[in-house]
């Protein structure tokens, strides 16, 4: 059954029994409701689509940020809470059993709802359709996830995807909180279409905002906006263009012959936000020249790859940071990873004020933070090779906060070899363990390669009983300093296993 909206009718039943489950529990008690939600762009947009709805039903609420749902963050909350319904929102799944455990067996009486899109606790892959089946009956009605209606968490609904259904089926009017849910998916690279277009469920939001006018789509160069628009177009790992990749002077002489101004008044070479629209048409134009003639295919092929699908909020000022769902799915984060969590989930139910001028300041913080931390591993040559893995250490320079997001832009560039997964390996301050961050291109996930579970087998085969997994593509977990080489050695292990079988 691959049809979208049968689908979305089965989550849908199951989203009014969880309805029905909140509302029942929330009449006995008092206090307020507890979000528990992810700190990164997709959890802060889930838990902002939680706290809106919330708000407008008057129901109060209060939104805790965490790094992960560890055990121990767990245990906290099994203490702590006695009276409040909690709702975690991009996380619980992966550590559903836990939370049955710790919070309905040890007979603690805060009732709870998952609201998550990870591949739950113990299911190795989304083929494991009985064991699903039967998390599935065992969980209605506080645990929704995609997998029960045969949905990819991974690429077709992202966390606060789920929270948008959750908050439609309390009011209808939540609608208009569709475009954060596209933030959300953004966040979590799921616009994996052909260019660059939303799959599955995504897609059937993405309906919603388009038809009541919250988002218009535009078609955009493929080229990130981060960096100087020579080093976009050279350092680019999708467009390749024999003479200009990996040229940053040829690439930025190609850009100026075509007449456009290249250097912004500070000296700096512009961007390609920095580029109006007939701008953008030149360079548009000239590549596909460049490439028709150097590489001899048709325009069109090249078309597929050089031209995507951008998503625009069409309430947000023009060009403005929160404009393109992309840049605002990147304040996000920018956000969470600066410990900045709560500006993040201000901003993201409406805030344009002061939280919007801080999350700005930030973000200068935060590209530089990472800008630095990718530089260092090239200069320093920071990447650790086994058959078939690759890792580095952050060492000093790129600390825990942000080590997932520089092993997703380092797979996302040309600076390391993208058929292996990278694990990034970061100290956490004041403790004896490493977090790990575990990513995988689609090329190879294509191939077999599933990090959620190769984390988890990994941990098991090494003895470690932290809990750990996310998604094919990438996946999280942390691991006790002296076993990082035996954990290491067993997510090797296991990845030649996926690929060989
Ligand atoms: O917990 P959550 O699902 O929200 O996080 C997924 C994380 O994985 C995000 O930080 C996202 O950027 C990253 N990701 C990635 N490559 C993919 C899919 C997700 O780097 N193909
Ligand atoms: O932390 P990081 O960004 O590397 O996480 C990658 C993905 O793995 C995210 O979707 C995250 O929620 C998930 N993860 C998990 N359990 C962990 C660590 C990460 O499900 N213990
Ligand atoms: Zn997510």
């Amino acid at each position: 059954m691959s049809n979208p909206a049968k689908k979305l009718e089965n989550l849908k039943v199951d989203l009014d029994n969880a309805k029905s489950f909140f509302f029942k529990n929330i009449e006995k008690m008092e206090s307020t409701i507890h979000i528990y939600t992810h700190i990164d762009a997709d959890g802060l947009a889930a838990g902002a689509i939680l706290g809106k709805a919330l708000y407008r039903a008057n129901i109060p609420f209060q939104i805790t940020i965490l790094r992960q749902l560890e055990r121990e963050e767990i245990l906290k909350i099994a203490n702590m809470e006695s009276n409040n319904f909690i709702i975690f929102s991009d996380f619980g799944s992966g550590q559903y059993l836990e939370l049955q455990e710790k919070l309905i067996e040890n007979g603690h009486l805060a009732p709870f709802l998952i609201l998550d899109h990870h591949l739950p606790q113990n299911i190795a892959n989304k083929e494991d359709f009985d064991s699903i089946k039967d998390i599935h009956q065992k969980t209605t009605p506080w645990q929704i996830n995609p997998y029960f209606y045969d949905i990819d968490g991974s690429t077709e609904i992202s966390g606060a995807g789920i929270c948008y259904y959750f908050a439609k089926c309390l009011n209808e009017k939540n609608l208009d909180l569709s475009p954060v849910a596209i933030v959300g998916a953004i966040g979590d690279i799921q616009n994996q279409g052909p260019n660059k277009s939303f799959m599955g469920l995504n897609s059937l939001i993405v309906d919603d905002a388009k038809r009541n006018g919250y988002i218009e789509i535009i078609d955009d160069l493929n080229f990130t906006s981060l960096k100087p628009l020579n080093e976009a177009i050279a350092y680019s790992s999708e467009i390749i263009l024999p003479g200009l990749t990996n040229n940053v002077n040829k690439t930025l002489k190609f850009l100026q012959t075509l007449g456009i101004l290249m250097e912004n008044s500070e000296g700096n070479v512009r961007t390609l936000q920095d580029l109006n629209k007939d701008e953008k048409q030149k360079v548009s134009s000239a590549i596909i020249e460049y490439a028709s003639l150097k590489l001899d295919i048709e325009p069109s092929e090249i078309i597929k790859k050089l031209i995507v699908n951008r998503y625009l909020i069409k309430n947000e000022i023009n060009y403005s940071d929160l404009y393109d769902t992309r840049e605002f799915s990147f304040i996000l984060n920018a956000c969470g990873r600066t410990n900045n969590a709560a500006l993040g989930i201000a901003i993201a139910m409406g805030d344009r004020k002061n939280s919007y001028e801080q999350a700005q300041e930030n973000q200068l913080n935060y590209k530089k933070s990472l800008m630095k931390g990718l530089s260092w591993i090239k200069e320093k040559d920071k990447i650790q090779q086994m058959d078939f893995i690759q890792y580095f250490f952050g060492e000093d320079i790129i600390p825990e906060n942000i080590i997932g997001t520089v092993s997703s832009m380092l797979i996302r560039s040309k600076l390391i070899n993208i058929m292996k997964p990278i694990f990034g390996v970061a100290l956490r301050e004041d403790d004896e363990v490493y977090k790990i961050s575990g990513r995988a291109h689609e090329q190879i996930v294509d191939k077999g390669v599933n990090l959620s579970e190769a984390i988890r087998e990994a941990l098991t085969l090494s003895n470690l009983d932290s809990l750990g997994g996310g998604h094919p593509p990438a996946a999280g977990t942390i691991v006790p300093v002296n076993k990082i080489d035996l954990f290491l050695e067993n997510c090797n292990e296991v990845i030649k296993k996926q690929l060989k079988t």
